[in-house]
């Protein structure tokens, strides 16, 4: 196996640390006169205190010493109770355990992605990734290489037949593997599929064979529309913290707008992630890691994961009243999976059918928008495809929305045989 050294992109091979921020640690030493560092007087601030009212019902303060260290800069990796929250939910969720120099708290998931870009991508490498792929993957990615290669996407998510086809091509061909596979295993966006749990094993069996590694890319994990038992992440299948670097995201189960989520891997990887930040923006926002850190703190996990279920009953109800809509109203050449995490259906439509002229034509006309499968295509045209999102709709809203769909569709097929 590699070493994380050998990984690296040539950009990432001389990130040094920053000499201010390598000093923190004594910051935290009983008795300590620090004349270092250049942080602003906590008696500056504009902030004296923080009143939150969860939806829950709960109530928390914060205010004094704390306000003041939400306010302040903070460490890069974690705010301190928030990271050894992480470290413990990881446990409570996942049954990994990690340890604290194996996480970094981020600026959502996405900024995970964009570090791993950073890292590992030079202009000749090259990642695989499945068609579909979540636009914000592609622009990372595309910012440091032009090379996605791309397998397809079934029901039960990525197709590992045509990975193992493409890395043995990769291998005859004498070409080094590819630097990681991108996945969302659990409620794929765009596609709404889940990894099954074969298909993640031989995923791992494929990346230790050709030695590449896996973006875990997980921020629909918790969002569960079929409730029941959840399947092991990548990460937890996978003994050796180097092989995966996990994204886990507090976007879909807590609130976006905080820009909070963590990646977890080895410490030689979480350290060169570190270093990234340390010269990107110094560390995730603490006001936001104190927030949350609160609301963990007085809901605990049990009560944090019956308020997740709670949500997920909500996005169960409007999947539920997509799919039945989509039986009912939608033609029978139109195919789509019912998707078991997270918040999106892929709707495939006739051969021939161009969903971005469908858009064009009669979003405004009819008051119905989905998402042209061309936002989500790599290597090959997606341009009979749709994306829906259930989130954001009523049950109600989300029928009558499959109603104008159908309609739409019907145009489109007057479109096409009128060619
Ligand atoms: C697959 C996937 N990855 C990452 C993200 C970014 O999430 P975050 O808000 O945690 O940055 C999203 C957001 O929609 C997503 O769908």
């Amino acid at each position: 196996m590699l070493s994380v050294a050998e990984r690296l992109a040539a950009r990432a091979r001389h990130l040094a640390p920053s000499p201010i921020r390598e000093l923190m640690p004594y910051l935290s030493l009983p008795g300590m006169i620090s004349l270092g560092g250049g942080y602003p007087n906590p008696e500056t601030f504009a902030f004296l205190r923080m009143d939150v009212t969860f939806r829950s019902g709960r109530e928390i303060a914060i205010t004094g010493a704390r306000m003041a260290r939400a306010a302040q800069y903070g460490p890069t990796p974690a705010h301190k109770e928030l990271g050894q929250a992480i470290l413990k939910w990881q446990q409570y969720k996942d049954g990994v355990t990690l340890t604290d120099d194996q996480l970094v708290v981020l600026n959502g998931s996405q900024e995970g992605i964009f570090i791993a870009a950073y890292l590992f991508l030079d202009e000749a490498d090259w990642i695989v990734a499945a068609e579909p792929l979540y636009p914000g993957t592609a622009s990372a990615v595309g910012a440091f290489c032009r090379a996605i290669r791309t397998v397809s996407i079934d029901g039960d998510g990525l197709r590992i037949d045509e990975l193992a086809a493409l890395l043995e091509e990769a291998r005859t061909r004498g070409e080094a593997p590819p630097k990681f596979v991108y996945d969302v295993p659990s409620g794929h966006n765009p596609a709404g599929t889940t990894l099954s749990l074969q298909r993640r094993m031989q995923l791992l069996d494929l990346a230790r064979r050709h030695d590449f590694l896996i973006i875990e890319d997980d921020p629909y994990q918790l969002v569960s529309l079929e409730g029941g038992q959840r399947l092991p992440t990548l990460q937890a299948l996978e003994g050796n913290p180097e092989r995966v670097i996990r994204l886990d995201s507090f976007s879909k189960i807590f609130a976006p707008g905080l820009r909070v989520g963590y990646a977890t891997g080895s410490s030689a990887i979480m350290r060169q992630f570190v270093l990234f930040k340390q010269c990107a923006n110094l560390h995730t926002s603490m006001t936001a890691q104190e927030m949350l850190a609160a609301f963990i703190e007085s809901h605990g996990f049990d009560g944090f994961m019956r308020l997740i279920e709670d949500n997920c009953r909500f996005y169960r109800a409007n999947r539920d009243a997509m799919v039945e809509a989509a039986r009912e109203h939608l033609p029978g050449d139109v195919a789509f999976n019912v998707p078991r995490h997270g918040m999106f259906m892929w709707f495939e439509l006739p051969t021939g059918f161009d969903a971005d002229r469908m858009i064009r034509s009669d979003a405004e006309d009819l008051m119905v928008l989905l998402v042209p499968g061309s936002a989500f295509a790599v290597s090959r045209s997606l341009a009979h495809c749709m994306r829906a999102s259930f989130s954001m709709v009523s049950p109600g809203e989300i029928t009558e929305g499959m109603r104008r769909f159908a309609t739409m569709i019907e145009r489109e097929r007057e479109r096409c045989s009128a060619k």
